[in-house]
């Protein structure tokens, strides 16, 4: 039997080349030998957009068509939709059980997540999520999780109540690793720490090309450059680190970096190549999506077979988890 992964996005809208360098790649390349589970995470996206379930569910469709836009393979993994298959909510109260909240409190992700909402505004549901990911990861018992670098420490926190429940009610899971993606955070178009939805500064698999030409002519480099002579510098410069990650021609980038710290090319020209670099990157992914736009069925049958394979290895999880926690069937 192939070994199982299970991975995971919040539906809260399109994704972007961050996804790809972190997550989807890596997912790719783990979907030709392993079993492979993709987790539409709605109930968790519903902590942060509590006020808004409609953006939730048309992000479901979108992640969905990006997935497949990639490549990502529903005759060969399974996509889930996790408010379908209930027993994810179950398991996570269970396990919820076995989490001090002193653990949760000290999770830098969810500490960094909740400092940037503001302390008030944190839900109940919110503060478990990571509680909720471990139940995820158990469920359909995954031995690998492949997730951006910010997720590691909900893999961490799996591992311990993995092993927490093991002891205390028998042995039901394994104990899964992590694997995190070629590029742990890829910077935003602006320059800040990390491409994301909500600061507005991403290129998304689905934008089309004039899109992308010109967020990229806007791209944030380096600061101190007033003109093409003047020296310029690659470290911490996006434009170059874009070029490392989606341009696959290094002569071109080492030429462009070498003119650049001797001030003998200007911006547009850096601008222009890895414009047309992630344009060539993009266009495969664009194709495809377009094909599975005039095909709604892709995406509806992706999603019924993908989840109906994951309640039927809940539903089996959750009977030895009730067993093993004494709560099964008091008149057999
Ligand atoms: N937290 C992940 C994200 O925001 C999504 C997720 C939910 C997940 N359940 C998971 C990731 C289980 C890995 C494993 O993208």
């Amino acid at each position: 039997m192939k070994k199982r992964v299970l991975t995971g996005i919040r539906p809260t809208g399109p994704l972007h080349l961050g996804h790809y360098v972190g997550a989807l790649e890596n997912w790719l390349n783990l979907q030709e030998e392993y079993d492979c589970f993709f987790l539409i995470a709605d109930y968790q996206a519903l902590g942060d957009y509590i006020d808004d379930s409609q953006r939730i569910r048309e992000s479901v469709i979108e992640v969905t068509k990006d997935w497949l836009a990639v490549g990502l393979d529903p005759e060969k993994s399974s996509f889930v939709i996790q408010s379908h298959v209930p027993e994810h909510a179950e398991l996570t109260l269970l396990l919820s059980m076995l989490v001090p909240l002193s653990r949760l409190q000290r999770n830098p992700t969810l500490k960094s997540e909740m400092e940037a909402l503001g302390t008030e505004k944190v839900s109940l549901g919110f503060f478990n999520y990571p509680v909720s990911q471990v139940a995820d990861i158990l469920l359909p018992k995954a031995d690998l999780v492949p997730v951006g670098e910010d997720q590691k420490p909900h893999v961490e926190l799996t591992r311990e109540v993995a092993r927490k429940f093991n002891e205390t009610y028998g042995e039901v899971f394994p104990i899964p690793d992590v694997k995190v993606g070629r590029v742990p955070r890829l910077v935003g178009i602006d320059g800040t720490l990390k491409m994301s939805k909500s600061r507005n500064n991403s290129i998304y698999l689905k934008d089309d090309a004039d899109t992308v030409k010109s967020k990229v002519m806007q791209m944030y480099t380096d600061p101190t450059r007033k003109s093409a002579t003047d020296p310029g510098h690659i470290e911490g410069n996006p434009v170059f680190d874009y070029h490392d990650h989606f341009n696959p021609n290094k002569d071109e980038v080492k030429d462009l970096k070498d003119r650049y710290v001797a001030g003998k090319v200007g911006d547009v020209e850096v601008k222009e190549k890895l414009a047309t670099a992630l344009n060539n990157f993009l266009e495969p992914i664009r194709q495809r999506r377009a094909e599975v736009e005039s095909n709604p069925n892709l995406v509806k049958d992706a999603l019924e077979a993908g989840t109906a394979r994951e309640k039927k290895i809940a539903e089996e999880t959750m009977k030895q988890v009730r067993d093993a926690m004494k709560l099964s069937s008091y008149t057999s």
